[in-house]
């Protein structure tokens, strides 16, 4: 871990530090688009970011995503996306941004995150593909991953914020 990280909740003089970190990581604008559209509709849970000596170096945010199970409609959220600055890649950053964004959102009394990306990577938090595999959604394949912290739906229609829709 690098010394000197700070991890804090975003605030709203972080917006262009946390666009420029998520233009830099995927090198295109879908994802900075997205996260503009999710906090500006109101359905960012839980957004965070990662700093070294006051600069922007990484960001997460989780939004509200609902299962339509049998029960009825059961909050959950999705953690998309994650970015880490390229030159600051592979030093732990993104998974201290996953592991703390967890703990908050335990905290918090969430029970459920669904996550589509790379298995090999969100493995190592505990999610896995066989969690939401009984899910129903335009996203299901072998990325689409889940993790449960406790009582939630294991089938069911997930139904993603509306910014989703727009990418
Ligand atoms: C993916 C990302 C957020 C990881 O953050 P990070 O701070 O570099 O990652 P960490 O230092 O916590 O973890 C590094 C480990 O993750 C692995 N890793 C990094 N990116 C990966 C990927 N796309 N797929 C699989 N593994 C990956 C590294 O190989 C390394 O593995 P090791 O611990 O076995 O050596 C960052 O690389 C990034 O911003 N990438 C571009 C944007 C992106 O792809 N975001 C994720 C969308 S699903």
């Amino acid at each position: 871990m690098i010394r000197g990280l700070v991890i804090h909740p975003a605030e709203p003089p972080d917006r262009a530090g946390i666009r420029e970190v998520e233009l830099q990581a995927f090198g295109q604008p879908a994802e900075a688009d997205l996260v503009d559209a999710l906090v500006a509709n109101g359905d960012a849970v839980l957004e965070l970011v990662a700093t070294l000596e006051g600069e922007i170096i990484g960001h997460i945010l989780f939004s509200r995503l609902f299962v339509e199970a049998d029960e009825g409609r059961v909050p959950a959220v999705a953690l998309a996306p994650l970015a880490v600055r390229p030159k600051r890649q592979d030093s732990g950053i993104g998974s201290a941004l996953v592991e703390q964004a967890h703990a908050l959102l335990r905290e918090a009394g969430e029970r459920l995150s669904v996550v589509l990306g790379e298995p090999s990577y969100y493995g190592r938090f505990g999610y896995a593909h066989e969690r939401a595999a009984g899910f129903a959604s335009d996203y299901q394949c072998e990325a689409l991953q889940a993790l449960a912290w406790g009582e939630a739906p294991a089938t069911g229609r997930l139904v993603y914020a509306p910014a989703f829709s727009g990418l």
